[in-house]
């Protein structure tokens, strides 16, 4: 047990995401640093550890020290590794770029899952960047009056917009993608969860919607429901609120689905990226 490890943390400038050396995450980890990992992961809502030299396997050991799988959809994981998905791309590939919309993971769950784990096992030369929005500084931007009001919202949240069979990939059977998805109308099941939850952690009020799994807004006619979804999308994701995280191979990174939506930036048409990626369960919004 790795017990006198120092951890080096490192946060950006921008006061979302923080470098973290000093560890091995092939080593077990003592609790200490596994607290001290998670500390750093509340403060900074993303956590980047490079030069990693994972696999699947010892992927899938660091996600179960962290807590236990969240539950994967509408995708096929790879083969042996029912917890880990492969978000492959290859040069060939014309069809549209994976994630490359906002959104928090499967918030469309009953119990979304709390952090993502991405490993970036093969990296482009160029592009390739995943963007981070801060729901929790979205949150403390608003005026108090707009918070009072969000605060006995529920956003409606479904899978429909990208995973139904008349969805976005539903549509677009592009044979040329190596993600292989699986359309089906159980995307138009919904979930209501509140548009300011409560960080089950840090107790942080969080903005929380987003653009690809937020349809509409419980009780409200459907125009004053579009009107305030489309301001809220766009507030939570302005400059201001956005870490651009830039990719190493070899680079494992968490972030907190409770606290940040994220977009995958695409610009590497032409080249390969291959990433390994699993959830930790999360509890039900509050
Ligand atoms: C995702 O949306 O989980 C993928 C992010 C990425 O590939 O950069």
């Amino acid at each position: 047990m790795n017990d006198d490890i120092a951890l080096q943390i490192t946060p950006s400038a921008v006061g979302l995401g923080a470098e973290i050396s000093g560890v091995d995450l092939n080593s077990s980890l003592s609790e200490k640093a596994i607290l001290e990992i998670k500390k750093a992961w509340f403060d900074s809502g993303v956590v980047f550890f490079p030069n990693q030299d994972l696999n699947p396997s010892s992927l899938e050991k660091f996600t179960l020290a962290i807590g236990e799988y969240g539950k994967t959809d509408f995708i096929v994981p790879m083969d042996g590794h029912p917890n880990v998905l492969e978000l492959r791309r290859e040069p060939t590939e014309t069809a549209s770029h994976f994630g490359a919309s906002w959104h928090s993971d499967y918030s469309f769950q009953e119990s979304p899952p709390a952090a993502t784990i991405l490993f970036g096992h093969i990296i482009p030369p160029v592009g390739g960047d995943t963007l981070f929005a801060d729901g929790r500084a979205a949150y403390l931007a608003l005026s108090e009056k707009m918070q009072d009001f969000l605060a006995g919202l529920n956003g409606i949240h479904s899978a429909a917009l990208p995973y139904a069979k008349d969805g976005f990939f539903g549509k677009d059977d592009d044979p040329s993608r190596s993600l292989k998805i699986i359309p089906s109308d159980r995307a138009k099941e919904c979930q209501t969860h509140p548009i300011i939850r409560t960080h089950p952690d840090t107790g942080e009020k969080i903005l929380w919607l987003s653009r690809n799994y937020t349809l509409g807004i419980e009780g409200l006619h459907e125009d004053e429901s579009k009107l305030l979804l489309n301001f809220l999308c766009d507030f939570s994701t302005k400059e201001e609120f956005v870490y651009r995280h830039k990719w190493q191979k070899n680079m494992l990174t968490m972030w907190d689905n409770r606290r940040v939506q994220h977009f995958a930036d695409g610009g590497f048409d032409g080249q390969r990226r291959v990433m390994w990626r699993t959830t930790v369960a999360g509890t039900v919004p509050v």
